[in-house]
């Protein structure tokens, strides 16, 4: 566990040795294909592969998805609830684990709370939809991520662009010039209730909480698409 911490902060650049041979396990994949490290995220260390492709493989961190049924069951909620933004995902598993695979974006940027107003009508509309999903299944969209946290707070201390939120889990497609297209390439879901134990029901308790805090703040929204202002209308009525 310590080493798999070391190595996630190491600010390596290449796969290490261990990572190459538990994708090489994968008989899907040709191993002459996998190219360079494109992000050690919360979860998922994310490799090319080939030209068009990205690979994805859960880093066992503590907390980080684990196994191939929960990374089954997000993305087929995630395909549900959100068609028109959740990326084509595909999960492969061999043993007790697994790897996704996604088109790569060459071109995309984080939704910030600056970029938010040109797609503030698609943002909504997945905010719904996450409301939806959160009653339908206790289960709850991580637009902001450990990411995104960490990105906003260092921006706010260094005083670069105090007022922006970083919501580094949905990104922001501009393949088609004049139409930005908002996207979920990632597939971490919050667990409001206890269904991968307590343990993770009680820290995405506190992370689903902060992210509301955040995104109440900088967009007068809630995680359950709520709009507050209106909300706030109704009550003085
Ligand atoms: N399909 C993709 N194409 C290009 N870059 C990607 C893609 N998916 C993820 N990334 C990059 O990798 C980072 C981590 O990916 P993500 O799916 O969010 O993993 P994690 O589950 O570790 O948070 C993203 O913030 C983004 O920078
Ligand atoms: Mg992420």
């Amino acid at each position: 566990m310590i080493h798999t911490i070391r190595e996630h902060f190491s600010h390596e650049k290449e796969l290490s040795p261990k990572e190459r041979k538990l994708l090489e396990a994968f008989p899907y994949f040709d191993p002459t294909h996998i190219g360079d490290l494109v992000s050690r995220g919360g979860q998922h260390t994310v490799v090319r592969y080939g030209s068009d492709m990205v690979l994805k493989l859960p880093n066992g961190l503590p907390f980080a998805i684990k196994t191939p049924q929960a990374a089954q069951r997000n993305v087929a909620l995630l395909q549900q609830y959100f068609p028109d933004y959740m990326m084509p995902t595909e999960v492969y598993q061999v043993d007790s684990t697994y790897c996704l695979v996604q088109e790569y974006l060459r071109v995309y940027e984080p939704l910030t709370s600056r970029v938010l107003p040109e797609v503030k009508d698609q943002f909504h509309d997945m905010l719904d939809s996450n409301g939806q999903l959160i009653t339908d299944t206790g289960f709850s969209l991580e637009p902001v991520g450990g990411e995104g946290f960490w990105r906003t707070a260092v921006s706010r201390l260094r005083g670069d662009h105090p007022t922006d939120l970083v919501l580094a889990n949905i990104v922001v497609d501009r393949r088609t010039p004049g139409e930005p297209h908002l996207l979920i390439p990632d597939i971490g879901l919050y667990t409001l209730e206890a269904h991968d134990g307590r343990n993770y029901q009680a820290l995405s308790l506190l992370l689903f909480g902060l992210s509301q805090v955040l995104i109440r703040h900088y967009l007068d929204m809630d995680l359950r698409g709520q709009h507050l202002q209106a909300s706030n209308h109704t009550a003085v009525e």
